[in-house]
């Protein structure tokens, strides 16, 4: 069986977890996409040529999760020959027999607009601000929620591939539920649809 299902949301809002459960649970492939910026942000040389050449062992680099690379890869992510050079990796993912799960910004938009389940996951910027700033540990609550609104702006007002919900995606909005009740939710809108 062949599926694919999109989530897309900000930083935060609950998508990694999100995507990690669903894939368990349907015994699909997961990529995070955000990983992908990640690794091409923190390599230092020619970013358009090092994300046509980036492979799976790029991905499992350490240091990829901090606020740094975050930050990194958001600046890369406004080019569009970068995104253009890492959407086969990304298509191809998609096409994996058993099903594939993935995240990031631009899934339901631009990389999958045939997905068969597009979720939107979000959260207020000051509930996404405190769930990284104890996921991270780094820095004071406040850096984070001011990094969290820079990125928030540069994903939404890039003009290529911004950050919005697909027309046809379910809007989740976490900013209430604990982690297990988004989850629940996530596979209940799956479940409907798959
Ligand atoms: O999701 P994550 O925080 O790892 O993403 C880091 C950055 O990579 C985002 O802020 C965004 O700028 C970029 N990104 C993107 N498109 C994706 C995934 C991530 O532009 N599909």
């Amino acid at each position: 069986m062949q599926f694919t299902i999109a989530i897309d949301g900000p930083a935060a809002a609950g998508k990694g977890t999100i995507s990690r459960a669903i894939a368990q649970h349907l015994g699909a492939a997961h990529l995070d996409t955000g990983l992908l910026y990640r690794a091409v942000g923190m390599k230092t040389g020619d970013p358009v040529e090092i994300a046509r050449t980036l492979s799976a062992q790029d991905l499992a680099r350490e240091g990829l999760r901090t606020v740094a690379a975050g930050e990194a890869a958001s600046r890369v992510a406004v080019n569009p020959q970068v995104r253009a050079a890492l959407v086969a990796f990304q298509r191809d993912f998609a096409r994996r027999e058993g099903g594939a799960v993935l995240d990031g910004r631009d899934i339901g938009t631009v990389i999958c607009p045939q997905a068969e389940v597009k979720l939107f996951v979000t959260a207020s910027p000051e509930t996404r601000a405190m769930r990284r700033w104890q996921e991270t540990g780094e820095g004071s609550y406040d850096e984070v929620l001011e990094q969290v609104r820079i990125r928030d702006a540069r994903d939404m007002e890039r003009a290529d591939a911004p950050l919005r919900p697909a027309e046809d995606a379910v809007v989740l909005d976490t900013t209430d539920l604990s982690i297990e009740q988004a989850i629940a939710q996530a596979q209940a809108v799956i479940a409907e649809r798959l």
